[in-house]
């Protein structure tokens, strides 16, 4: 399965550290906490979609999942979220420290892209197409540009556009450069590189919206503190949770339509994505 094979392979890539490397073991502790591992799941499963047969795409998952990583625990931390639990532990600066948290958390944007440098067996421009593509995802334009409107967003009135781009850019960017990362790797066309991203900004706001709906879920169920979302706009504070969950549906609606444009054979991932967005 995909999921054991990220997992497997980021155990290596995260070796621990000497003794008393208290960086390196948060890094490696965290990342080996069970997530669901979707951006890479679904990553893999397309460039495999797409016929990329080679083991370099699960390295490139791996990248991808250091990074979401990487901006959980600085989404944790008390001047962000501030959240006591994640992945059913508690959070890494609850359990390491906040300076600790901060420089796991920035070690591990470093492997990410030391990761994609070092690909055995792609070679250097489809490798350095990666890596841009990843800065890119993580930038101002970015996870990190989404992450400050997400916490700014409640200071003035804002409108479910705004909220829209805020999703877009803190989760949606990160799977867009996901499954474009995919088709790249696979050699895609221009064109397919183009509809996998549109396809994964569709996944990612259902995945947003999937997430604020659970916010108030019991932590057991979670892994994490529910009702962190308390005090931010969202669109379920715009629209209610009932036009949330039929634009969850008519987000995935558009996925899967996109996908039926893709060049290759998707059944899996579109099984993978039933799947999971099942219960919502
Ligand atoms: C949480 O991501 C942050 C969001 C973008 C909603 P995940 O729900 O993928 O978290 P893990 O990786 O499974 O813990
Ligand atoms: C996730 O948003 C944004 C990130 C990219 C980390 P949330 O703040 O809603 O994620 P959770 O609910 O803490 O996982
Ligand atoms: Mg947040
Ligand atoms: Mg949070
Ligand atoms: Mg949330």
């Amino acid at each position: 399965m995909v999921r054991d094979q990220v997992q497997q392979r980021l155990a290596e890539l995260l070796p621990a550290g000497p003794d008393g490397d208290r960086v390196c073991t948060a890094m490696r502790e965290f990342m080996l906490t069970a997530g669901k591992r979707m951006r890479p799941v679904l990553m893999v499963m397309a460039a495999r979609g797409m016929g990329h047969a080679d083991d370099a795409i699960i390295d490139v998952g791996c990248a991808v999942e250091m990074v979401h990583g990487a901006s959980l625990i600085l989404d944790d931390l008390p001047s962000m979220d501030n959240a006591e639990l994640r992945r059913g532990q508690p959070t890494v600066h609850r359990q390491h420290g906040e300076d600790v948290a901060i420089l796991a958390s920035v070690a591990l944007l470093s492997r990410a892209f030391q990761v994609l440098a070092e690909l055995e067996g792609v070679p250097a421009p489809l490798r350095s197409e990666l890596l841009a593509t990843l800065a890119a995802a993580v930038g101002s334009q970015g996870l990190v540009g989404g992450q400050f409107n997400d916490l700014h967003g409640s200071e003035g009135a804002r409108d479910v556009q705004a909220v829209q781009r805020t999703n877009e850019l803190k989760t949606g960017a990160l799977f867009s450069a996901a499954l474009e990362m995919a088709a790249m790797t696979a050699g895609a066309s221009a064109r397919a590189r183009a509809l996998a991203r549109d396809c994964a900004v569709q996944l990612g706001q259902a995945f947003q919206l999937q997430d604020d709906l659970r916010d108030g879920d019991d932590s057991a169920l979670s892994g994490k503190d529910g009702g962190k979302d308390a005090g931010k706009c969202t669109l379920i504070t715009l629209l209610g949770r009932e036009e949330v969950q039929r634009r969850l549906q008519t987000h995935l609606q558009r996925a899967f339509a996109l996908l039926a444009e893709l060049d290759g054979q998707h059944d899996d991932l579109v099984a993978f994505a039933h799947q999971h967005f099942r219960s919502t």
